[in-house]
């Protein structure tokens, strides 16, 4: 039995909770949130203790599970790493760099296993393309949401954003050698809508864009290869391949084109995508990590990574609006 604690008991800690307690080979020993009206109600509500100290309810597990608002993930992070537990932590991994960079130094020195919730990596129809030949040269990514406080702690782009930005990443594996970026703060104090482009030194280029104040939902993304255009539709969980058809192609429908080199065949494959539950899947590995001793499905480096590249594009957009307002 792996035991485990819970800081932070709010919208997203909730959903943990109740994963968890499905989770086999998980004893949930108890949580920590400073929010005593909260807490009451979670204690009573899912039966389970609340500590109100952090340093006695790490003392007593073998894991935590960081689901506070990110300027407290490293606090709880550093307490919990230096004392040997396991953290599974939520996106983004830290507030700052020096943050990030000093965790991934910690995890290094305890050896412990740490695991940050980019949750869209385990999104069924992205799921569905696992182990799909990806080698993108050109990626649209829009991910809008209605307004809501939660989360406004931080900008668009550290809250909304970099579950993209993760996903570019881990799709490109290009190192970024350009960022180009243009966000406006307009219902709260850091940006709350955002384009950004990134060119890869692999030639590939990312446009993503994100909005927390939109009228409608959406979350897509679309990839396009030599061979191959890729539509991963996060909310709907749709995915689509188009590409020429090829080899072992003859059952997916397919109609033909006309180019001046002649006739193109193009297949339609949509894969399978399970109808599964994207958070307790990635509990479910971070507990598989710890007792098979295996990597993280989402490293602190992958984490710091993402943060890395949100940072810069945040500096980007405050050098851009500095400069725009030199210029009035
Ligand atoms: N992976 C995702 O898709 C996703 C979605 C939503 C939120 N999040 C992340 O989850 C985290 C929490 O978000 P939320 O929407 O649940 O916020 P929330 O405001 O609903 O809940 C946060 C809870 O943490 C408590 N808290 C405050 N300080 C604390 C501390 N020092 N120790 C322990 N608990 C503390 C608060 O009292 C509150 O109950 C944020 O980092 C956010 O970025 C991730």
């Amino acid at each position: 039995m792996i035991k485990l604690g819970i800081f932070g008991a709010g919208h997203l800690g909730k959903f943990h909770i109740n994963n968890w307690k499905e989770i086999s080979g998980i004893e949930l020993v108890g949580f920590y949130d400073p929010d005593d009206s909260n807490a009451a109600k979670v204690e009573k509500q899912y039966h389970l203790k609340r500590f109100a100290d952090p340093a006695e309810l790490i003392s007593l597990v073998d894991a935590v599970d960081i689901v506070a608002p990110t300027n407290h993930h490293f606090v709880l992070c550093e307490m919990a790493i230096r004392n040997g537990k396991h953290v599974f932590v939520e996106k983004p991994m830290a507030d700052t760099m020096a943050e990030g960079n000093a965790i991934v130094k910690l995890v290094r020195e305890a050896g412990i296993k740490l695991q940050v919730g980019h949750v869209e990596r385990f999104n069924p129809a992205f799921l569905a393309l696992k182990g799909y030949d990806f080698h993108p040269m050109f990626i649209e990514v829009h991910r809008l949401a209605q307004f809501n406080p939660r989360g406004t702690e931080v900008s668009v782009i550290l809250d909304l954003m970099i579950h993209d930005i993760d996903i570019v990443l881990h799709l490109v594996k290009s190192d970024v050698k350009n960022i180009s970026a243009s966000g406006v703060a307009v219902m709260t104090e850091t940006p709350d809508i955002a384009n950004v482009r990134l060119e890869f030194n692999n030639g590939c280029v990312a446009n993503l864009t994100s909005s927390r104040i939109s009228m409608k939902k959406m979350r897509k993304m679309r990839v396009f290869q030599k061979d191959a255009y890729i539509g991963i539709d996060f909310l709907a969980r749709k995915t689509e391949i188009i590409k020429l058809k090829g080899e072992g192609d003859d059952q997916l429908f397919s109609f033909d084109i006309e180019t001046p080199q002649g006739i193109r065949t193009l297949a339609i494959d949509n894969p399978v995508v399970e109808d599964n539950n994207a958070i307790r899947m990635e509990l479910t590995a971070f507990r598989d990590s710890i007792l098979n001793n295996t990597a993280t499905a989402v490293s602190e480096r992958e984490g710091l990574e993402a943060m890395h590249i949100a940072h810069q594009i945040l500096q980007k957009i405050e050098s851009n609006f500095a400069i725009a307002k030199s210029s009035i």
